[in-house]
């Protein structure tokens, strides 16, 4: 399962980078408004900035509630890095766009997606990769993570392409759970990166290491 990272924050994307394990980006219309960019214009300037750090996959979300305005966001945003994966909601209209879209040979991060019924639906448009919301699932009392199974399964059974990406995830039993799951990609924010790094034993090991290598005089 590859790892992008759920930003938009170019700072978390950098460190994120040197890592060496981040194989692209989601942003979102909050995850921007959030490092306050409030245009199209900043939008890009700040994607094309991404594009520059990580070689892979941007997931650059569309803001019209239209098929029209949908297609013509996704075919601008197209042009902006070179490989751009526009994100379109699940819905009636949004489906039209994956659809004209896809058939152009841009490729398509259905977000927004909350069953399995939407993700069959998304495949057969032409969706690269298909997001359901586990976080927001588990918000509602729903069980998120058993979508990403079911629409893992369903995927296999009919030999379908289009790529499971393991969305709103908040905390790193999430990350594993969607690995298991058989998730292709998960996308996870900064914090959930650090927070797979992180064991207390690792910690205690090396503090252990240190103090018996300074005992022995090495300072
Ligand atoms: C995915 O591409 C979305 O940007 C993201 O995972 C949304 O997650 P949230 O529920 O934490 O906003």
């Amino acid at each position: 399962m590859k790892l992008f990272l759920d930003t938009a924050n170019i700072q978390e994307i950098r460190d994120g980078a040197r890592m060496g394990v981040i194989s692209g980006v989601t942003t979102n219309p909050s995850l921007a408004a959030s490092q306050g960019i409030g245009d199209a214009e900043g939008y890009k300037t700040a994607v094309r900035e991404i594009s520059d750090i990580v070689d892979g996959p941007i997931s650059v979300e569309v803001t019209s509630l239209d098929a029209a305005g949908m297609v013509a966001e996704g075919r601008d945003i197209a042009t902006w890095i070179p490989n751009p994966w526009v994100k379109i909601p699940s819905t009636l209209e949004g489906f039209e766009a994956i659809s004209t879209l896809a058939s152009e040979g841009i490729k398509i991060n259905q977000t927004l997606c909350f069953s399995a019924s939407q993700a069959l639906l998304g495949a057969q448009a032409g969706s690269t990769a298909v997001s359901p919301f586990i976080g927001r699932l588990d918000d509602i009392g729903q069980e998120g993570m058993d979508l990403v199974s079911e629409i893992v399964d369903i995927y296999k059974i009919h030999d379908i392409k289009t790529q499971v990406l393991a969305a709103s995830i908040r905390h790193s039993l999430h990350c594993l759970m969607a690995a298991k799951a058989g998730a292709h990609i998960a996308t996870v924010p900064y914090k959930v990166l650090l927070q797979m790094v992180q064991h207390p034993l690792t910690d205690a090991g090396m503090a252990k290491f240190m103090e018996d290598w300074n005992k022995a005089g090495n300072n």
